[in-house]
């Protein structure tokens, strides 16, 4: 059984493991870092469980997206891992992190942690989602076309890039290209595709709302 939850404080080793086996050379959340996450926004930071154990994640903060915009970072928009960024008077929720195990891709974990993802912003009356996406195959063609070109090429059908092919097919709209994004990924480059999804049900006259506390958890068979 799949079940999608809020994270808590006894998730935070085994999310710090997650993305160790994940990633080769971006290096993984400190456990501090983790907990500060939880403090500031625990309505952001969501977990994947199959049968108890911990397969995916799906990390956000709220920003005032006007503060970083075109020509942001990883670091600018986090604050270099600080999170202090975070500002409920923000209208954008921007995703951080999201990860499955590899055991575990192709399932529809991570539809679900996005699912999760819209359903807060949907809840929380905010604007959209916006986030950096990685582009893991971008290292096979780096040397003959730049990291446009091969988005172009993603997009129109030519190539399959797991992470922004998925986010795509997520509804999402690719915004472009974001040059020194992220420089320890280096299957991207340190480059990300700027992505956007936009809430259908958003009021702009109507507050930012706490998330209902049966948000979560979502229970998949
Ligand atoms: C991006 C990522 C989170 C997706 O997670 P995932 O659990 O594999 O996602 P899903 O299973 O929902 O979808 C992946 C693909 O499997 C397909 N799929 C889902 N369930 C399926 C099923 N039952 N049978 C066949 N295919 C299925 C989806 O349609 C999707 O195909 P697409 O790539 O053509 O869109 C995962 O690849 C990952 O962790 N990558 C490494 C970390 C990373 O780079 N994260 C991105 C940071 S920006």
């Amino acid at each position: 059984m799949l079940t999608i939850r809020r994270m808590t404080h006894d998730d935070i080793d085994a999310a710090n493991e997650l993305q160790s086996r994940v990633y080769s050379a971006i290096p993984p959340f400190g456990l501090e870092q983790f907990g500060g996450l939880l403090d500031r926004f625990p309505d952001g930071q969501i977990v994947a469980e199959i049968d108890g154990a911990l397969v995916g994640i799906a990390l956000s903060l709220v920003v005032l997206w006007d503060d970083y915009s075109l020509h942001h970072t990883w670091a600018s928009v986090t604050n270099t891992g600080e999170f202090d960024t975070h500002d409920m008077s923000g209208r954008t929720l921007y995703g951080i992190e999201v990860c499955v195990d590899a055991d575990t891709r192709g399932k529809g974990v991570g539809h679900a942690l996005y699912e999760a993802r819209r359903a807060l912003c949907q809840a929380m009356n905010l604007k959209r989602v916006i986030a950096g996406g990685r582009l893991p195959g971008y290292v096979e063609h780096a040397a003959h076309m730049s990291p446009e070109e091969y988005a172009k090429r993603v997009i129109w059908g030519d190539f399959y890039d797991p992470v922004l092919r998925f986010q795509l097919n997520e509804g999402f709209d690719f915004c472009g290209i974001l040059h020194g994004y992220l420089p320890t990924d280096e299957e991207s480059i340190g480059n990300a595709s700027l992505i956007v999804w936009l809430n259908p049900g958003y009021k702009a006259d109507q507050p930012t709302k706490q998330a209902p506390a049966n948000l979560y958890p979502v229970l998949y068979p």
